[in-house]
């Protein structure tokens, strides 16, 4: 090719390209002028470089020279499309975009507060030494009464308060009796099932899910959480037990709170105490607790001659109500985003 023609050929282009640039007025105008102007496969610009090897040896430097010229004219003409078109809404974008409107809040979901609740509890129990153990909630006899000192005519085994499983094969007697199945009644269920696993000393609790066939009402729930807590090692007193659980209250609802225990009696602790905390001048209970009883102790074969140990059992749901000032038990379940969007 003639040097001039090669000249005349990139000045085209050239005035081309930076008509072609000024008018991109959006960045898709902008990309389709780049690619047919600029691009690596198929621009003009690298089909007309191509053609400097088809000038005379003589040529090449001044064919050079305008080309060097010619690409960086383009280039910020490019440049400057760019610039302009990153200020320009895109046409391909529909309405214009207003940058003042305010944005969409993102609604981000959390832990419900029962949850949040347990894993507090973990943590205080934790700095107190208690490992954390778990257990089935759909139950045999053995471990939800059985074991924990319940003899079969015990009231606390009566369907009436309890979720026994209908089981296709049993007969009506058998869904109540040694083989029935049911959801559990309480997490001292756990306490059976380390033992059995586990020679002492042992220090945990267990938080989950029990089950009565209780109508709801502000202070009841079908379903609501304990945190069952063992202590077995030898020398277990109840002076321990009070101090724990002491700490505990202190540590989870805050400033030195006072506890108390009243006689009671549950098959599987002798003795037996409600346990009281006093929260804003008024005694509150949260649940029970004990010395194991040495036919629990047996019943795992363990040697009640030689270790001792204390339980307790206590309501999450209502620890977790006093703390924060919720006043009906089936607010924490009616998943309600308003009530659980304040935790
Ligand atoms: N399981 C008892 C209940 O559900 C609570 C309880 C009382 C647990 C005394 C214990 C205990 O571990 O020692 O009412």
């Amino acid at each position: 090719m003639e040097l001039a023609a090669f000249l005349t050929n990139l000045e085209r282009l050239a005035v081309e390209a930076e008509q072609a640039f000024q008018t991109a007025n959006d960045a898709v105008a902008v990309e389709n002028a780049r690619v047919q102007y600029v691009g690596a496969r198929s621009g003009q610009m690298k089909s007309l470089q191509k053609e400097m090897g088809s000038l005379a040896a003589l040529d090449r430097p001044a064919g050079g020279k305008k080309l060097n010229e010619v690409k960086q004219r383009i280039q910020s003409a490019l440049d400057g499309a760019v610039a302009r078109a990153s200020t320009q809404p895109t046409a391909a974008l529909g309405p214009k975009l207003d940058p003042t409107l305010p944005g969409r809040r993102i609604r981000l979901g959390h832990l419900h507060p029962i949850t949040q609740t347990i894993e507090h509890l973990k943590q205080i129990m934790g700095r107190l030494g208690f490992g954390v153990a778990e257990g089935p909630e759909v139950e045999d006899t053995w471990h939800n009464f059985v074991a924990l000192n319940i003899p079969e005519d015990h009231p606390a085994r009566d369907p009436l308060d309890n979720f026994y499983l209908s089981v296709a094969e049993q007969t009506a007697i058998d869904n109540v009796g040694a083989n029935a199945r049911l959801l559990r009644s309480q997490t001292s269920t756990v306490q059976i099932r380390v033992m059995e696993s586990t020679a002492p000393p042992i220090r945990i609790i267990s938080l989950g899910r029990v089950y009565r066939p209780d109508e709801a009402d502000a202070t009841h729930f079908p379903m609501f959480h304990q945190m069952e807590g063992l202590w077995i090692d030898r020398h277990v007193t109840m002076a321990q037990l009070k101090s724990v659980l002491r700490m505990f209250a202190t540590n989870y609802l805050g400033g030195d709170v006072s506890i108390r225990f009243r006689p009671s009696f549950f098959p599987f602790t002798e003795p037996s105490v409600e346990v009281d905390f006093l929260w804003n001048g008024n005694w509150i209970e949260f649940g029970g607790a004990g010395m194991v009883d040495p036919n629990v102790l047996s019943a795992v074969g363990y040697d009640s001659e030689q270790v001792t140990g204390f339980a307790f059992g206590l309501g999450v749901e209502r620890l977790c109500m006093r703390r924060h000032g919720v006043l009906d038990i089936r607010d924490l379940y009616r998943n309600d985003l308003r009530f659980l969007q304040q935790f």
